[in-house]
């Protein structure tokens, strides 16, 4: 990432120069700064915001307004990452016109710097339309969560001949469309290894195997706060469930036996000087 924060210019370079890009998603501004900290390449507002957040079945519900407001709540906390929103279900389906004005809202009422649209040949005129009006896309192929009622679950797809062949055309259209790069989930390390191979815009890969030129999970997922079962392509990198439980268990256990707060955190009628704790609050009366 440069000092000015990454731009969709340096997608290229990236994909010829590496290293891999990193992409994770966020809802809100807290973790926006921890993707900055981290120096995560792209926060992803996506409608996983529905599952992960919202607490819903699949990623249908949300609401292009929901989505404005989530990318703005990201904006506020991010320094350094591409700030890329997702296009919710049916807030581009309906026509071209729709998808224009509800991408068109997410750059200029919520801040993103580019969006994320699921589909392949379909979306290609969309596509094609944001990228002259300059709003950069990223195309979501492979499996695409919308379809969840259309496959009958979240299933691998390109695993068959004619499946793959599909992918590979959705994959050019986009290409030829204008993207600036192909999100691929959930297929066979080999398709996601084609389709890279191909592409002259970078591939981002979930469940998409080990040739991509950049990896995404899930914020939820990655820190390990979603309960398990976790699909197979997730790797949890950390024990963010387990610590917040125990921090959870140590308050209860604390109020309920009457150690917090302590004298030490308690307010006294006169001032008395005591060192500063951090985290706590600055004020006149601290
Ligand atoms: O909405 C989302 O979070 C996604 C994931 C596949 C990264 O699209």
């Amino acid at each position: 990432m440069s000092s000015r924060g990454m731009t969709v210019d340096q997608f290229l370079v990236r994909k010829k120069q590496g290293p891999p890009l990193t992409m994770v998603t966020a809802y809100d501004a807290p973790t926006a700064r921890l993707l900055s900290t981290a120096g995560i390449d792209i926060a992803l507002v996506g409608d996983t915001l529905a599952m992960v957040v919202q607490g819903r079945e699949n990623t249908l519900p949300v609401t292009i307004d929901e989505m404005i407001y989530h990318t703005r709540l990201v904006k506020n906390g991010l320094e350094g990452p591409l700030l890329v929103s997702d296009m919710p279900f049916l807030s581009y389906q309906i026509s071209e016109e729709e998808g224009h004005r509800n991408a068109g809202r997410l750059v200029k009422e919520a801040g993103a710097q580019a969006v994320k649209i699921e589909g392949g040949r379909e979306i290609a005129g969309l596509v094609r339309r944001l990228t002259l009006s300059m709003i950069p896309v990223i195309g979501h192929i492979g499996m695409k969560p919308m379809g969840i009622h259309q496959m009958g679950g979240f299933r691998v797809q390109g695993r068959d001949a004619e499946s793959r062949r599909q992918i590979v055309s959705d994959a050019k259209a986009l290409v030829e469309a204008g993207a600036c790069a192909l999100l691929l989930e959930a297929i066979p390390a080999t398709l996601g290894q084609e389709i890279t191979r191909m592409s002259p815009v970078p591939t981002i890969g979930i469940g998409a195997g080990p040739h991509t030129d950049g990896q995404v999970l899930v914020f939820h997922d990655l820190v390990g706060w979603t309960p398990a079962p976790l699909p197979r392509f997730v790797r949890t990198f950390g024990n963010a469930r387990s610590s917040f439980e125990n921090a959870l268990s140590g308050f209860r256990e604390a109020v309920q036996n009457r150690t917090f707060p302590s004298p030490d955190e308690t307010y006294a009628e006169e001032r008395e000087k005591r060192p500063q704790k951090s985290g706590k609050p600055k004020g006149k009366d601290a």
